[in-house]
C-alpha cells in the first residue's frame, strides 16, 4: 500500500489511528451503524459513483449495493488494511479502489463523483474548509457532499447537555466544539455550494447527516 508525505497534522492523526485500528470496529460499529446507513442511502440517491472520504476500516462498505462504484481513501494505512480485509472477505466487488490520501489534497479529477461521503471525518481534519473545497471540486454539478458526524449545537438546552456529557464522549473521540454552523458558514460563502439539509440521526440526534449540493 502506498504512503503519503506526512505534515505535522497528518503524522499525529496517522499515529492515533494506528492505535485505534485493532479496536475500532468493536467500539464504533454498533454506535454508528444507523447514521452510516442513512449517509449511504443519501449518497446513492445522487448516483453510483461514490467517494468514501476517511473510509477507515470500511465499516460502511458492505452497505453499498453491487451496482455501486465506490472509491475509498484514508490517511491511515492501518485503518485501510482492515478495509481491504473486509473487501476481500465479503467479496465487495463494488469497491474499486482503496488508497492512502489526505482529504485536503485529493488526487482525483474535477467532477469525478456523484457523491462524496465523509463519515466521522470532517471534525478531525485540521483545515475542514480545505477538505470541503476538495470534496466540492471532485463532485459533478448536482452531486452532493454527505457528512455524518456528531456536531455541537450553538446554544439552548441541548448545548448545555452536550457540555455536561463532554468529558465522557471525549473519551470516545467526540467533541461538541465543532458546530454545525461551521459547515453552514462554509456553504454560504461558497458560490457552488448549497446546504440541502441538516438532519438528526440515531441516537436521538447526537449524530447528524448534513447534505450539501454542488450547484452550477
Ligand atoms: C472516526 S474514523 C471514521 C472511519 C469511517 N468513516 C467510519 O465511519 O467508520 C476517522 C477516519 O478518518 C481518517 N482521517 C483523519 N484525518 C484524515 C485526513 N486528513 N484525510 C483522510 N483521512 C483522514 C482517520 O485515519 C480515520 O480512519
Amino acid at each position: 500500500m502506498s504512503t503519503i508525505a506526512d505534515g505535522p497534522d497528518t503524522s499525529l492523526m496517522r499515529k492515533a489511528y494506528a492505535r485505534w485500528a485493532p479496536i475500532y470496529d468493536i467500539v464504533y460499529d454498533g454506535l454508528t451503524a444507523s447514521a452510516r446507513r442513512d449517509a449511504v442511502a443519501a449518497a446513492l440517491a445522487c448516483g453510483n459513483k461514490v467517494l468514501e472520504a476517511g473510509v477507515g476500516t470500511g465499516l460502511s462498505l458492505g452497505d453499498y449495493p453491487a451496482q455501486a462504484n465506490v472509491i475509498g481513501f484514508d490517511i491511515s494505512e492501518h485503518m485501510l488494511l482492515r478495509a481491504q480485509d473486509k473487501v476481500a472477505k465479503h467479496k465487495l466487488s463494488h469497491v474499486r479502489l482503496l488508497t492512502v490520501m489526505d482529504a485536503c489534497r485529493l488526487g482525483f479529477p474535477d467532477a469525478a463523483f456523484d457523491a462524496v461521503v465523509a463519515q466521522f471525518l470532517i471534525t478531525l481534519v485540521p483545515h475542514p474548509e480545505r477538505a470541503l473545497d476538495e470534496f466540492l471540486r471532485v463532485l459533478r454539478p448536482g452531486g452532493e457532499i454527505i457528512l455524518a458526524n456528531h456536531f455541537g449545537v450553538d446554544d439552548g438546552p441541548i448545548a448545555r447537555a452536550e457540555e455536561a456529557v463532554a468529558p465522557a464522549v471525549r473519551k470516545l473521540g467526540w467533541s461538541s466544539a465543532f458546530k454545525t454552523r461551521r459547515i453552514e458558514t462554509w456553504a454560504e460563502q461558497h458560490p457552488a455550494a448549497s446546504l440541502v439539509e441538516v438532519r438528526p440521526a440515531f441516537p436521538l440526534g447526537f449524530f447528524k447527516i448534513i447534505r450539501v449540493r454542488k450547484v452550477g
